[in-house]
Order: C-alpha cells, then sequence, then structure tokens
C-alpha cells in the first residue's frame, strides 16, 4: 500500500498527457497543479484556494442543498446559487396568487426573506488523507469481509475524533475505487433563507429548449441568505437567528471574460467515470441511455400537454417536469459525445494494450477479462434495476404507497392515531403537486414498457396475472386509479383519520403493487445485482491501480464523489458542427432576438423589454449591450451547479450552470474540442438585480472590484 502512496504522489507531480483542462482536483493537493494553472495565467497560490490556517477562498463555498454548489458573496452571509438549485424552494412559497416562479421575488429588507425547511448548506472545514490511518494493521491476507470490517472500525474512530467536541459532521470517502480515502470535516446550517429570485422568464429563460445547448441566455441565479446563533454558529430556524459573518467572501469582478482567460470552477462535482471498461460504456449508451430516454419522453409528452392547459398544473409540475426533462437531455447529448469519440473503441484498444503488459503480472493479468465476463452477466440485472426505477418507482401513486408503507413499517410501536399523524404529513406533500390525470397517463405508458421490454420470468408473478385477467395495463391503470384510496384526497385524509397500523392498507391496489413490484426487485433482481457489482468494485480496485502503473507518466485524477474539487481551464468558443463556430460570449440581443411573447420559454417580462428599448442598461453596459453567458474549458459535472466561476486573481466573474450539449459525455470521456461548461456572467446577474428587480440594497452589500 505504502509503495502505492509513493508512485501516485510520483504521478501527482508529474504533469503528462491529460488535456490541461481536463481533472478536476483536490483542493487539499492543488499545489501539484499550481505551475501549470500559473502557466495559463493564474496568479494566486494553492494557500489562497485552500488553507487550515487561515481564511481561504474555500471558507467562501458551500455544498447548497444536497446537490449544488453556492458561494458566499457578502459579508452578510449572502451566498448565489443557481436558479435551478433553489427552484423547488421558490416553488414551495409560489401559489396562483403568489407566484414567485412566475413572477419572481425580492426580499426588499432582510425581515422579508422566507425561511426553507428542510434545505442546508455545509462548508469544508478540512480534509486529510487517512489512507494509511484506515488500512493500519490491514494484511495482504484478509479477506474482503476483513478488510471492510476494519474499514468501518477505523473509519468510526477517525470520524468520532475528527467531530469530538465540536458541533461538526464528518464523512471518510474512498478514491480511486478504495485505493486511497480521505476525511472531510464539514460545519453545517439550517437555517438558509430565500432573498431573491428572478422569474422564470429570466432564470429558466429558454426553458428545456436551451437546457444543454450553446448559445445560452439563461440568467440562471438565485439568492439565500445564511442565518446563524447569536454566536455566529449554526442555529436551527429561529426568527431571532441574525445574518451568518462568513470567514470569507468572494469579490465580484465586473472586467469580464476574454476568450483565453484563465478561469477555475470550485465545487461540488456528484459523479464521474472515467475509468470505466468498455462494457460498461457500452451498457450505458448502446442500452441503459436509449430506453431510459424513450421511457422519460412518454412521461414528458404527457406532463407538458396537460401543463400547457392549467396554470395551476404548470406549478405543479413544474419542478418535476424540469427534472425529468434534464437528465432525459443529457443522456441524448452523452450517448452521441461517446459515439463520437468513439470511446468505447478506444477502451477497447488500451484493454489489449494493458493486457499485453499484464500478461507477466498475475495481479493485472485476468482482470480486463473477469470484468468483461460480469458486466455481460450484470446486463438483465442491471436493466431490471434501470426499469424498475424509471418504469415503476416513477409511478407517483406508487411511489406513494411505497412511502406510506416504510413509514408505518417504521412507525410500528406507535399508537395508530401517532401514526396517522407521520402519514398526514406525507400526504400534505403529495397533494400539494399532485395531478392524476397526468399520473394516470404516465402509468398506462411506462409500466406497458416494463411488461413489453422486461422478461416474463423478471416480472411480479402478480403482475403478469393481473395483465392476462384483465387483458393490459390500462385495465390495471383504470382499476387501479378507481378503488385506491390514495387517488383521492379527502378520501385518504378521511381513512385516515381514525388511526393507521401496517395493516390498513392491504386490500389497496396501490399498495399491492408496490409490494409486488419491489418484493420482486428485492428478492429476484436486487441480490444478484449488489453481488456482481460488489465484485466489480473491487476488480476496479486493481485495475484502477494497474492503470496508473501501466500509465507510469500519466496524471490522474479521482473521479468526483460530492466533494470539493477544482478544476480550471480557459474561456473558448467552439466548432459543433461542420460550418459553424460558436463564439465564447453570448449577450441581451441573443435575449431580443429569442423574445417570443407566443412562446412559453421565450417569454421575457415586460420590464426587461422596456429597459432595452430605451437602453438602460447603467453601469452594466458594456459595447452598448450586457454580457449574459459565457463558455469556458472547465470539467465540471452535475452538483457543479451554481459554482464560483473566477478569475486569476480569484474574484467572482461567473456562476456555473451547465455544459453544452455536444460535450456531455465528459462525465465519461473528455474532449477539449467539445466540452464546455456555461457560466452566468456576474454582470448580468448585477443587471438583473438592480435595473429589472430594483434590489440594488443588495448591489450594496457585495465587494465590487472594477
Ligand atoms: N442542465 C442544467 C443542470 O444539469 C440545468 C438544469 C435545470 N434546467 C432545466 N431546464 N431543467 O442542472
Ligand atoms: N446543471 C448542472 C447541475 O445541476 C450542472 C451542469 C452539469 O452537469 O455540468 O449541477
Amino acid at each position: 500500500m505504502k509503495r502505492f502512496i509513493l508512485s501516485l504522489f510520483v504521478i501527482l507531480l508529474f504533469v503528462g498527457k491529460l488535456a490541461a483542462d481536463e481533472g478536476m482536483w483536490l483542493p487539499m493537493l492543488i499545489k501539484e497543479r499550481i505551475p501549470d494553472m500559473q502557466k495559463n495565467g493564474f496568479r494566486l497560490t494553492a494557500e489562497d484556494l485552500y488553507s487550515i490556517n487561515r481564511a481561504s477562498l474555500k471558507d467562501a463555498i458551500v455544498h447548497f442543498g444536497s446537490g449544488c454548489t453556492g458561494e458566499l458573496i457578502s459579508s452578510k452571509g449572502l451566498i448565489i446559487t443557481n436558479h435551478h438549485c433553489g427552484f423547488s424552494q421558490i416553488q414551495s412559497h409560489s401559489s396562483v396568487e403568489n407566484d414567485y416562479l412566475r413572477d419572481g421575488f425580492w426580499a426588499m429588507s432582510m425581515s422579508a426573506e422566507l425561511p426553507n425547511s428542510g434545505l442546508s448548506v455545509r462548508f469544508l472545514i478540512r480534509m486529510e488523507d487517512v489512507t494509511d490511518k484506515i488500512l493500519s494493521s490491514y494484511r495482504s491476507n484478509m479477506t474482503e469481509d476483513e478488510r471492510v470490517k476494519l474499514i468501518n472500525e477505523n473509519s468510526n474512530e477517525l470520524l468520532k475524533a475528527a467531530t469530538a467536541n465540536t458541533h461538526y459532521q464528518a464523512r471518510v470517502e474512498s478514491l480511486y475505487y478504495g485505493n486511497q480515502y480521505f476525511l472531510f470535516v464539514y460545519e453545517t446550517f439550517n437555517d438558509v433563507r430565500l432573498v431573491g429570485a428572478p422569474p422564470s422568464s429570466i432564470g429558466k429563460f429558454g426553458g428545456d429548449t436551451d437546457n444543454w445547448m450553446w448559445p445560452r441566455h439563461t440568467g440562471d441565479f438565485s439568492l439565500f441568505r445564511i442565518y446563524a446563533g447569536k454566536d455566529n454558529k449554526p442555529a436551527s430556524y429561529s426568527k431571532d437567528n441574525v445574518p451568518y459573518t462568513p470567514k470569507r467572501f468572494f469579490t465580484i469582478s465586473v472586467k469580464g471574460v476574454e476568450e483565453g482567460d484563465f478561469t477555475l470552477v470550485y465545487g461540488y462535482p456528484g459523479r464521474t467515470q472515467k475509468y470505466l471498461h468498455s462494457q460498461a460504456v457500452r451498457y450505458i449508451t448502446e442500452k441503459s441511455n436509449p430506453h431510459k430516454i424513450n421511457l422519460r419522453t412518454l412521461r414528458l409528452n404527457i406532463q407538458n400537454e396537460e401543463m400547457a392547459k392549467s396554470q395551476e398544473v404548470r406549478i405543479k409540475y413544474a419542478s418535476k417536469n424540469a427534472s425529468v426533462s434534464n437528465s432525459w437531455k443529457k443522456w441524448q447529448g452523452e450517448s452521441k459525445g461517446i459515439e463520437r469519440l468513439k470511446t468505447i473503441e478506444e477502451k477497447i484498444k488500451f484493454e489489449k494494450e494493458f493486457n499485453e503488459w499484464a500478461k507477466d503480472k498475475p495481479e493485472y493479468r485476468g482482470v480486463i477479462a473477469r470484468l468483461d465476463e460480469l458486466y455481460r452477466e450484470l446486463e438483465i440485472y442491471a436493466f431490471a434495476t434501470d426499469y424498475h426505477n424509471e418504469a415503476i418507482s416513477s409511478n407517483e401513486i406508487i411511489r406513494l404507497a411505497g412511502t406510506i408503507n416504510t413509514a408505518l413499517k417504521r412507525n410500528s410501536k406507535m399508537t395508530p392515531l401517532v401514526s396517522a399523524a407521520n402519514i398526514k404529513s406525507i400526504l400534505d406533500g403529495f397533494y400539494k403537486d399532485y395531478y392524476l390525470p397526468i399520473d394516470k397517463k404516465s402509468f398506462v405508458a411506462i409500466v406497458d414498457q416494463y411488461s413489453k421490454n422486461i422478461q416474463a420470468e423478471m416480472q411480479p408473478p402478480l403482475f403478469r396475472d393481473m395483465i392476462s385477467k384483465r387483458g393490459g395495463v390500462a385495465e390495471i391503470a383504470e382499476c387501479l386509479y378507481s378503488s385506491t384510496v390514495l387517488a383521492c384526497e379527502d378520501k385518504a385524509y378521511r381513512f385516515i383519520e381514525a388511526g393507521v397500523t401496517e395493516d390498513s392498507f392491504v386490500k389497496d391496489p396501490a399498495f399491492i403493487l408496490y409490494n409486488a413490484f419491489n418484493d420482486n426487485f428485492i428478492n429476484k433482481i436486487k441480490p444478484r445485482f449488489d453481488e456482481i457489482n460488489s465484485e466489480i468494485n473491487l476488480l476496479y480496485r486493481t485495475y484502477m491501480r494497474g492503470q496508473m502503473e501501466f500509465n507510469k507518466t500519466g496524471v490522474f485524477y479521482p473521479d468526483a464523489n460530492s466533494t470539493l474539487r477544482i478544476t480550471y481551464g480557459a474561456v473558448k468558443g467552439y466548432k459543433p458542427n461542420d460550418a459553424v463556430y460558436f463564439k465564447h460570449i453570448s449577450t441581451l440581443e441573443g435575449i431580443m432576438e429569442k423574445d417570443n411573447p407566443e412562446i412559453y420559454d421565450y417569454n421575457i417580462p415586460q420590464r426587461l423589454r422596456d429597459i432595452y428599448s430605451k437602453k438602460e442598461f447603467g453601469r452594466w453596459e458594456v459595447n452598448g449591450t450586457v454580457p449574459v453567458c459565457f463558455i469556458a474549458t472547465n470539467h465540471t459535472s452535475g452538483g457543479n451547479s451554481g459554482s464560483p466561476v473566477i478569475n486569476a486573481d480569484g474574484e467572482l466573474v461567473g456562476i456555473n450552470f451547465d455544459r453544452v450539449w455536444e460535450g456531455t459525455m465528459s462525465d465519461i470521456a473528455y474532449d477539449l474540442q467539445m466540452c464546455r461548461n456555461i457560466s452566468l456572467d456576474i454582470r448580468y446577474v448585477l443587471f438583473v438585480i438592480d435595473k429589472v428587480a430594483e434590489a440594488s440594497h443588495l448591489i450594496e452589500e457585495m465587494n465590487i472590484a472594477d
């Protein structure tokens, strides 16, 4: 193990073939990259980015909610993230009378800022390489179970020590498939209030039509504020809490960016899979993605049709629709990109070379072949799992039955009445955003696909029986939605009023179906799926080490795993197709070109039209217009939404929010020609706050450098 770590260190020092722009680096190890970064224009030091001895830029960054990034932009705890990251909070404060999604929301004083239950942000306090500690007393003759047990015990010790006498939380994460372990210590704040959001016609301008695309003109930002107790420490919501004073916040630069300028994105990318075997990539791009895309197309068509008919339904399904559509579109770009890059063929070629090299290395010799075998065996289980998630668990009433079921099991010791109170809160959350016709039509469409595409033996026998007795999925849906108590809100509340136990719903068809699918999945699919996957993961530990030994001059970075990372690159246009070149920056002119009151996604607020026709751009004007978004070569992923995009001096110039469609395969294979992250130009943010929202008191809080 020691030897491996040593060689890893040497590898990290060596600047090899990797395109300078690819890579998601651990802040603590950023020293290794500083020479390359400085060569590309960066003017700060490693300590400016990450330090445990003094405030550094990492102290101005938060993991926002569970899947986004946000950053501090004032000494009063003001944070900025994307509109789509705050979307569910904005939605939950919205109603037909107070439609903040449509009209935007601006707190004109702190007392008007809106609390959000369930929303938290966390700061990284420190990180530490704990590989030696985690594997101390590991012996190479241990079984895998013994190794896992040892790791758990050692992690628990470390976590206890890291958080003793503090209010911190800690986690140990594995990197490089269990070849390295890092400890992360966090501080979490739970009182986070909504401060401002532009109307969706700015914050989601272009909607799902422009999503994942360039040229882009989305003002994808929202503002929140962290509140703390009087001691500046985390406290649960109270009206007596005060704005948090951060250790560090970003200075904003309004100088803007030019093509070629250095940029750095600092945030929490969720998941990448660079080191996959060719079979895994084949499964994703040729089988899993096409089927999942098809299932979501069916759902989206149904949602879009119903949402177009009613404002109420549109609000209810806004957030659900955006998230279904988001991966749907990304998967399409990803499969195309992998095909264009010939990633599968490249991997097969690499695997041949690796095998040649490994011929006389018993440790590595059989790894590729065994992975190949296991992936082939995994396929039917992976496919059934994909369908279970996308075609069964995505049915809302079935999922509600599942949530209630789980709660009742957990509540089994409570009195029926206390239990009913818990179920009531589940129902409240559910019906707030539920529209039965969408759910029912989706059920018919996607469960039908399940019944056709999954081998009959892998489906629940009860479901097969129902199909043959009733004739088809449409008939099952007819029966389900007319007789489950959950289909009618009033009935459901009345039903639980007198108290509920685990037995209350045994005869209800939604519960019967949920249980049939769930038991089938748990008993017939999951065990083998997990078993094969755990063998695969174990092999990756060896394969990963092998890839590093094989390519001694290569530069490696650990796949993203929702831990804080730095990625750097340059502002740059790209060539998506023959005869087309996309420039690096978009402007307000493009918004006006797209503006169309007839098309929901492109119907901008009248106020923006007025400002434009009078050219009232104020200090945000550049060459007669206002910059809106820009693209760069930074290697980002889902989770990087809301991440600060900083210039060579560490000033905030943009907010990351997307990638270009032609480059969405970068989670698996990065390509300098096509992969671009999309950022919102900070000057557009300031323009919207100042001129559209007239909330200049917020700008006064910020530190703006010219
Ligand atoms: N594609 C961006 C991301 O992955 C933005 C998603 C939200 N916007 C939307 N139109 N669905 O999160
Ligand atoms: N919009 C994505 C997010 O929510 C970021 C875009 C990406 O996947 O790169 O994190």
